[in-house]
């Protein structure tokens, strides 16, 4: 154990490195086996470093080529090289030129980190530790330099060089090989360091900013995709107006270019003015991508351009504080999205995401704060808690200070800390400066894992015309964190009368209340409001206010009439999904619901999908029922996949029977005319009508698997196909598999819409899922080292089908543990990625539980595990 307690790195040692690398010139000779790498590193001590501090630069399968200092070789005994650290003994105390010479081999890179070839195109990834595999360097985030590099490559082999920055010089480099220079002015670290060269594609637009600097755009792909990144730059344009509009930020480069990859460990990394994006988040058309597609598309996109502002310009200190920059830009990609879309759905949506992936992680053996102290291996930290969790707190925050506040200290942000690498404590500072006030309590949403349990008692004294609401706030342990403090809840709220209207009252005591926010900043707080003239039904936690779980006594016929008339359109969502979740809860415990419960229930969702004046996007998310796994998730213990399964396929069968005329009319009326758009209207349109297929589908409604069939047939763009697929498929009908067959051949080789075909033959719950997957997996010639195709498939099964990989038999687990084993050898940020699948093994029930532990330990065994799964491991059988 003592070699892994070394290897875990701590917040609390954290020092700036003594040397400082400010300027890094490269030239890069890229050709097919080899590519050679020539560095010049222009370093400084820094000041304070006691003259004859070794110098140690990080490296990753480095072999070193050839060194020297201020132009002079160095002899043997003044450095000492290993694959993985360059050390210099007694570098000068004075700025010096440290010139380095290593050998790469793209094609060999498998792991997709440092340089690697996807395709054909030699491209790089270098967040967070990838570029120590390219060349010795202080590859830490809080290192600022300015770069300059010069690519060479075949003429006819790499076309296109691209690199961050502007293009400073190119031209014929001898023996049919040319060259381009690309020049950074703006400090960056390392991790934001890019490079692609390849014979490419490519489409051109053009941007004029606020202050009316022209920005060349440029989107790169594979030879005949150009048609296919049209959305993708469409998006970029919106999102770089909308930046300007919303927070002020310009872009700062004179071109902004984004190549497309097929193989990538992420969605897509914010090198500076060259975004690298999996292929995946850039390529639709309407024959191919669903209108989920687009939206991922335009989000994705978003997301990385905004990194230029809250990531680039302004970087993290250390890893730990990667959620200054994840929270953030995922916070600001959703609110694009938003004001893009429609606010409200967007908001059900994520706050699902949350829910299914973020909620879980908290409250298992993976659990840890936005901001972990410690780490064993930094890439397994970009998680659903650093992510989504981290832009929940900024949004937050952002509820607690108002619009105006909020943006007061973003601004404050952006212009303390341009152009440093920070942290959470100065972000949060910005905001206490701007606006006066103390959030120090605040902080612990950073510092403290698990979701907080917020527990109300509502009361209401006729008599008196006292209405009083008890709040107890619990926060749950942790990995590592027994005891916590109160966190600073904000609740969002209304109060509802009799007759749907908001409810008034005279006066309000005992806690932090404004407008329609209360704050909650104890352990437990009762709020009394004075003169209210009925007893009110309470909407709390509006808008998902903060990411807690909620547990109100309200019973089914307050949540039926918030449904009804709650003016917060969350929470009609959410009543409905709380009145179900409670249904099939109970009767996955074996407790039935009463005819009553399900008729109302089913009433209810009838009337919401005919509603006039409701988003259809909004209506389709009312009937999408809890899933499995967010059913899991609120029972929390002694799960059984089975129960579930069935009890949520007899609970729509029940609905569907009801309302099946209902249902029926959204399927009529949701048909679109016109050509496909993929904008939220339209969009909403063919999500509502998917919904009511796939309920009428679920249910066994007679004759809906036929229109579902003949949708397939007639669709005209991927949404309606793949949607009519999806309904079939989830029912695993007499037809599905030879319209998946079909599926599969439709589309020639398209690799998107092969994975589309993995996810949809993995995810079915029927028997025979697992040999399907062992099956595809098996054929020689599917594609091994693709992450795409390999999450598709098995990360889909492993995440996406609970019944079939919690088998009782284990058969689903010992398949997962020995896919994780195979690929870990070869990429183990996939592998270590599918594993987490297990984080939640000890909340089945006990042979479940057994047998998942048994995979777990049969592959610790197995011993030869890279860092990354080893340290997913080991969290998931201690915790
Ligand atoms: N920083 C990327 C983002 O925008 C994600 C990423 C991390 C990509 C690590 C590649 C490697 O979220
Ligand atoms: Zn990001």
């Amino acid at each position: 154990m003592s070699s892994e307690t070394e290897q875990t790195v701590f917040l609390s040692d954290y020092s700036p490195s003594p040397y400082a690398i400010e300027k890094v010139e490269l030239e890069v000779e890229i050709a097919p086996e080899v590519a050679r790498v020539h560095a010049w590193l222009t370093i400084s001590p820094r000041e304070g470093t006691a003259p004859g501090t070794p110098l140690v630069l990080d490296g990753d399968e480095l072999m070193l080529d050839s060194i020297a200092l201020d132009g002079a070789p160095l002899v043997l005994s003044a450095y000492a090289s290993t694959p993985r650290a360059l050390t210099l003994i007694e570098p000068p105390a004075r700025r010096f030129v440290l010139e380095t010479s290593v050998k790469l081999a793209p094609e060999k890179n498998l792991r997709l980190m440092g340089l690697y070839r996807s395709n054909g195109t030699w491209c790089t990834q270098c967040e967070p530790e990838g570029f120590r595999r390219i060349t010795y360097f202080l590859d830490r985030p809080d290192n600022l330099a300015v770069y300059r590099v010069k690519m060479i490559a075949d003429a006819a082999l790499a076309p296109v060089l691209l690199a961050n920055g502007n293009l400073v010089e190119q031209g014929d480099a001898g023996n049919g090989r040319h060259f381009a220079v690309w020049d950074d002015p703006f400090p960056k670290p390392s991790y934001l360091f890019a490079m692609v060269a390849g014979d490419l594609g490519s489409i051109h637009d053009e941007f004029t900013t606020m202050n009316g600097r022209k920005v060349a755009l440029g989107i790169y792909c594979a030879h005949g995709k150009e048609d296919q990144c049209l959305y993708a730059m469409d998006s970029l344009k919106r999102a770089m107006a909308w930046d300007e509009r919303r927070f002020g930020r310009e872009y700062d480069l004179d071109v902004f270019n984004i190549v497309a990859v097929s193989d990538f460990n992420f969605g897509a990394m914010e090198n500076k003015g060259l975004n690298i994006f999996n292929d995946k988040l850039v390529f639709a058309k309407p024959e191919t991508a669903t209108d989920a597609d687009y939206a991922n598309i335009e989000r994705v996109i978003a997301h990385e351009y905004f990194h230029n502002w809250t990531g680039d310009r302004i970087t993290c200190r250390d890893w730990f504080q990667l959620c200054l920059k994840e929270g953030l830009t995922v916070f600001r990609d959703q609110e694009f999205s938003s004001d893009e879309r429609s606010r409200p759905v967007k908001r059900i949506e994520d706050v699902r995401v949350l829910r299914a992936a973020q909620f879980p992680e908290d409250a298992g053996p993976l659990a840890h704060p936005p901001r972990p102290d410690h780490y064993k291996e930094i890439n397994n930290f970009y998680t659903t808690t650093v992510y989504e969790k981290g832009a929940e707190v900024v949004r937050m925050l952002a509820t607690l200070l108002g619009e105006a506040g909020f943006r007061k200290g973003m601004d404050l942000y952006f212009e303390r800390h341009d152009g440093e690498a920070t942290t959470i404590e100065a972000f949060i500072k910005c905001f206490e400066d701007a606006n006066g006030r103390d959030l120090r309590q605040f902080q612990q949403w950073y510092l403290q894992a698990g979701t907080p349990r917020l527990a109300v008692t509502e009361n209401y004294d006729a008599g008196t015309k006292r209405y009083t609401l008890d709040f107890t706030q619990t926060n749950p342990p942790t990995p590592g964190q027994p005891e916590k403090q109160p966190m600073v809840i904000p609740v969002k709220f209304g109060l509802v009368g009799p007759n749907g209207a908001p409810a008034t009252w005279t006066g309000v005591s005992g806690g932090n209340v404004a407008d329609d926010l209360i704050v909650l900043d104890g352990a437990s707080a009762r709020i009394t409001f004075e003169g209210v003239a009925n007893r009110p039904v309470p909407s709390l936690l509006r808008g998902f206010s903060a990411p807690i779980n909620l547990e109100t006594n309200l019973s089914e016929a307050d949540q039926l009439f918030l449904a009804r008339h709650d003016s917060d359109p969350f929470n009609r969502w959410q009543a409905l999904q709380e009145i179900a979740t409670a249904l099939l809860t109970r009767a996955a415990r074996g407790m039935n619901w009463t005819g009553e419960s399900v008729a109302a229930l089913a009433a209810a969702l009838a009337e919401t999908v005919a509603a006039p004046g409701l988003d259809d996007a909004f209506k389709a998310n009312v009937l999408g029922l809890p899933t499995e796994a967010n059913i899991a998730r609120v029972l929390a213990s002694d799960v059984d996949p089975d129960a579930i399964h069935r009890v949520r396929v007899q609970l729509i069968e029940e609905i569907a029977r009801q309302i099946a005329g209902a249902l029926q009319a959204a399927y009529a009326a949701g048909s679109v005319d016109g050509a496909y758009s993929p904008d939220a209207a339209q969009a909403g349109k063919r999500a509502l009508r998917q919904a009511a297929l796939a309920f009428l589908v679920r249910g066994g409604v007679g004759g809906a698997a036929e229109i579902a069939a003949r949708q397939y047939q007639a669709a005209t763009n991927m949404s309606d196909r793949f949607g009519a697929l999806a309904a079939i498929a989830a029912n695993w009908t007499a037809d599905a598999p030879a319209l998946l067959a079909d599926f599969r051949t439709r589309y020639g080789e398209d690799p998107l819409v092969f994975d589309k075909w993995l996810a949809l033959s993995a995810s079915p719950a029927d028997d025979g899922a697992l040999e399907r997957v062992r099956a595809i997996l098996a054929a020689p010639d599917f594609p091994r080292n693709n992450p795409n195709r390999l999450r598709a498939l098995v990360g889909s099964f492993a995440s996406g089908n609970p019944v079939q990989f919690a088998r009782a038999d284990g058969a689903g687990f010992r398949f997962v543990a020995d896919f994780v084993a195979d690929v870990d050898k070869r990429n183990p940020q996939v592998a270590s990625r599918v594993l987490t699948a297990f984080r939640t093994f000890r909340t089945y029930e006990p042979v479940r539980r057994a047998a998942a532990e048994a995979a777990l330990k049969n592959l610790a065994d197995a011993g030869g595990l890279s860092r990354n799964v080893a340290d997913i491991l080991e969290r998931t059988l201690s915790g």
